[in-house]
């Protein structure tokens, strides 16, 4: 119902309906109707009343739910249907439950906050309430698990992508992160689930700091993350944000999905890297050995030369530069 009357504010944007209209056209009372617009109002939505005129919508809010991010979306399958929360612990843990229980492609978890959002190799996540986008997007593409890593890499280059549009001086961090001026403003967390030869489900979590100010962060991250508002001093719209990363995750995601094609994936994986031709870490077992990383090969994996001169393409890992 309630979300029946914002489609018919947002038909009528800038003009005044009466509660009796609205009450009619819907089949509730008016009482009904003042009590969702109550709610409405309380979500962010700016919402006119005036006696006798009636209620006209003015503004609406930059939450990512399903009716405010359908207006801008180019997508067939990703975002077609989103799980919004005001706050969860993490949008991972419900989409891995829901993807348990059947929950089709395309299907995607939102949070405006988390209370346990998580990272790879057991880090934690933290993202200050509406200020970022904590979502989770369920796949099921017909790979086998040694695959799984390929899709962390058409996510790291469709946000890439989607990112270029708004500012300069994006890089990759292979395997799973998004730099701007150095600093990390996109954490990409895969989990799936299956048999070694196929893939049931893949979950892809993603959590970007948008407009996000210095002092958002805790202290201990002050001068590793950063946000997409302090690199371009602008106020990002998350929901259109959204809608792009959705609009170029599933064109990359179908090509490799239809095609077995990752051409572009690699691309943006190989020119945006903040790795390639560095000297690194590859932390392995608990230990950690010297190497250059030197290409990103058509599989998505990092080459790397080690100190004995010893080449290997690693899939997955934890990798720091030196
Ligand atoms: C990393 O930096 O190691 C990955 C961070 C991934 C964070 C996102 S936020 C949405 C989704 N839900 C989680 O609990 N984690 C991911």
């Amino acid at each position: 119902m309630k979300a029946r009357i914002l489609e018919l504010l947002k038909q009528n944007k800038e003009l005044f309906l009466s509660g009796e209209d609205i009450s009619r056209q819907i089949g509730i009372t008016r009482a009904a109707v003042w009590k969702y617009i109550k709610q409405l109002q309380s979500e962010g939505y700016l919402i006119k009343s005036v006696s006798n005129n009636g209620y006209k919508l003015v503004n609406c809010p930059d939450i990512l739910t399903y009716e405010e991010i359908c207006e801008n979306l180019k997508t067939d399958i990703i975002g077609h249907k989103i799980i919004h929360f005001d706050s969860i612990d993490s949008t991972n843990n419900k989409a891995k439950e829901l993807a348990e229980k059947g929950e089709p492609e395309g299907t995607v978890i939102i949070s405006e906050a988390q209370t346990s959002g998580k990272g790879r190799v057991g880090r934690q996540w933290y993202s200050q309430a509406y200020q970022g986008i904590c979502l989770s997007v369920i796949l099921r593409p017909n790979i086998d698990l040694l695959s799984v890593p390929l899709i962390t890499q058409i996510a790291c280059a469709a946000i890439c992508k989607a990112t270029i549009k708004i500012t300069d001086g994006v890089q990759i961090k292979w395997p799973n992160d998004l730099l701007l001026g150095g600093r990390k403003f996109c954490g990409i967390l895969t989990e799936s689930s299956g048999e070694i030869d196929k893939v049931n489900y893949i979950i892809v979590g993603i959590g970007i700091n948008v407009n996000q100010e210095k002092n958002d962060f805790p202290e201990s991250l002050e001068k590793k993350a950063t946000s997409l508002k302090i690199e371009t001093t602008n106020y990002i719209s998350r929901k259109n944000f959204v809608c792009d990363i959705f609009y170029e995750l599933e064109k990359m995601y179908m090509e490799y999905k239809e095609n077995g094609i990752m051409d572009d994936v690699i691309d943006y994986c190989r020119k945006f890297s903040s790795v390639i031709g560095k000297q690194i870490k590859v932390e392995r077992n608990g230990t950690g050995s010297r190497a250059k990383a030197v290409d990103i090969n058509n599989r998505g994996e990092l080459l790397v030369e080690f100190e004995n001169g010893n080449t290997e393409s690693i899939s997955t890992g934890n990798i720091s530069i030196m």
